[in-house]
């Protein structure tokens, strides 16, 4: 298809999505109940921002800005807390370093022989100051974060949780391991807060945007509060980690809608969706340059970024005639026939059959032999090896 980026109407609608912008700003505003207290450096910091959005005119969502939470009022409010931070896999980096920037009190858990334990170092965490093995971590934190791997939260809660012992607070970043808990075994402790940060991303992405001085999206939970403080404390937590604004959830929502959305839009759809585009293409006698141009190039690097930046109106708005009109036409019959799909999923993530799938395989020994066996399959197909020929072409990685 040919996109007129750019173009005249374009710019029209660059101009009417500004002024939608500002609508939205202005009815956010007007229907957002926000309490926001007045906060003092002295003050204790258990006073609480609450402020609800409605997205959709009807339900009212409780959301939290980093705004809300300035750093002197996160530096108050953990003051007596050592966070140890078990694992430093993609998530561990991204939040602890955040964390760490914030000037929190962090610490790092890893076991000793790992690949994990190395890269800690690498990015300034010292042994014995604020680099333990798990165990000596979990003795020394107030508020544990267990970010290992959803397959090795089960596999070591066994030695994990007699040490998560009252008063301690455990966070997690998904409510795989609590929600599945008869397929896990994470039996959570009834006297110790249980709450959940996701970040909506990966823990590169964590990490990268907090450096831009922007935030990730994260969705925050409570799955035991004996404080009755844990809602409170997911948030500031929400915020330490690197978010940007924050919605509440439950750990069964969580657990559910990221499962789903990561077998579909995000990656496993998405992937099926090029897949068969490219595969038609090439059948059909189109060259593997037009094909990946066609299916993957011109999406990621001309047509998405628009959708993230201004929405989907606007970049039908921001193409050709011909090609806005075929969009339009089509996009009903691909839901239509993706509904069905998307529902089976759904059903799947629902009855624990692929956390069932996920423990199963991850638990395995040789699991990162037999994943990166399936990365080097995915590396072999033509459309992914035309593509890394393709990036080449660009003009600034000549
Ligand atoms: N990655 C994401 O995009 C993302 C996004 C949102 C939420 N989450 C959630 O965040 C949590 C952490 O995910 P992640 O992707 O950061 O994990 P990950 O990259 O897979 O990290 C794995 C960590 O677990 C450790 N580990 C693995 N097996 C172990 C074992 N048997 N004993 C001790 N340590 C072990 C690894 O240490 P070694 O180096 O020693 O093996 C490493 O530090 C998960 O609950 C995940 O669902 C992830």
């Amino acid at each position: 298809m040919s996109a007129r980026l750019f173009s005249t109407a374009s710019r029209q609608a660059a101009r009417a999505a500004v002024a939608r912008v500002a609508t939205v700003s202005a009815s956010r505003s007007i229907s957002m109940a926000a309490t926001r207290p007045a906060f003092k450096l002295s003050a204790p910091a258990v006073a609480r921002t609450i402020k609800t959005i409605s997205f959709n005119g009807k339900e009212d969502e409780i959301v939290h800005e980093r705004a809300d939470w300035p750093q002197e009022k996160l530096l108050d409010y953990f003051k007596n807390d050592t966070i140890a931070l078990i694992g430093y896999g993609s998530q561990g980096y991204g939040q602890g370093l955040n964390m760490r920037d914030n000037g929190l009190n962090v610490i790092i858990g890893v076991r000793k022989d790992g690949a994990s334990w190395k890269a800690a170092q690498e990015d300034g965490w010292v042994p014995g100051k604020n680099l333990f093995d798990v165990n000596e971590a979990i003795g020394k934190g107030t508020i544990i974060m267990n970010l290992l791997s959803d397959a090795a939260q089960s596999e070591t809660w066994p030695q994990i949780k007699p040490l998560i012992t009252k008063g301690k607070t455990l966070y997690f970043s998904h409510g795989f391991s609590p929600v599945f808990k008869d397929l896990t075994k994470v039996e959570t402790p009834a006297d110790v807060d249980v709450i959940l940060v996701a970040p909506k991303g990966s823990g590169r992405t964590v990490r990268s945007l907090f450096k831009e001085g922007r935030g990730i999206n994260s969705s925050y939970a409570v799955w035991n509060d004996v404080t009755g403080k844990a809602d409170e404390k997911a948030v500031a937590l929400a915020i330490a980690v690197g978010s940007g604004y924050v919605y509440q959830t439950t750990f069964e929502k969580e657990v559910r809608s990221d499962l789903y959305g990561e077998r579909g839009c995000l990656m496993g759809g998405i992937h099926g969706m090029f897949l068969a585009q490219y595969e038609v293409l090439r059948e059909r006698g189109h060259s593997p340059s037009e094909a990946f141009n066609e299916t993957v190039e011109e999406a990621t690097q001309s047509l998405y970024p628009l959708i993230g930046k201004y929405g989907m109106d606007y970049m039908y708005d921001a193409c050709s005639t011909t090609a806005r009109r075929g969009a339009l036409d089509w996009s009903p019959k691909f839901k239509d026939a993706l509904k069905p799909v998307f529902n089976e999923l759904y059903d799947r993530v629902e009855d624990g059959s692929e956390t069932q799938r996920s423990l199963e395989f991850n638990s395995q020994k040789d699991y990162r032999a037999k994943f990166e066996a399936e990365l080097q399959d995915i590396r072999d197909l033509e459309i992914w090896r035309v593509g890394k020929e393709v990036r080449k072409l660009r003009p600034e990685n000549n």
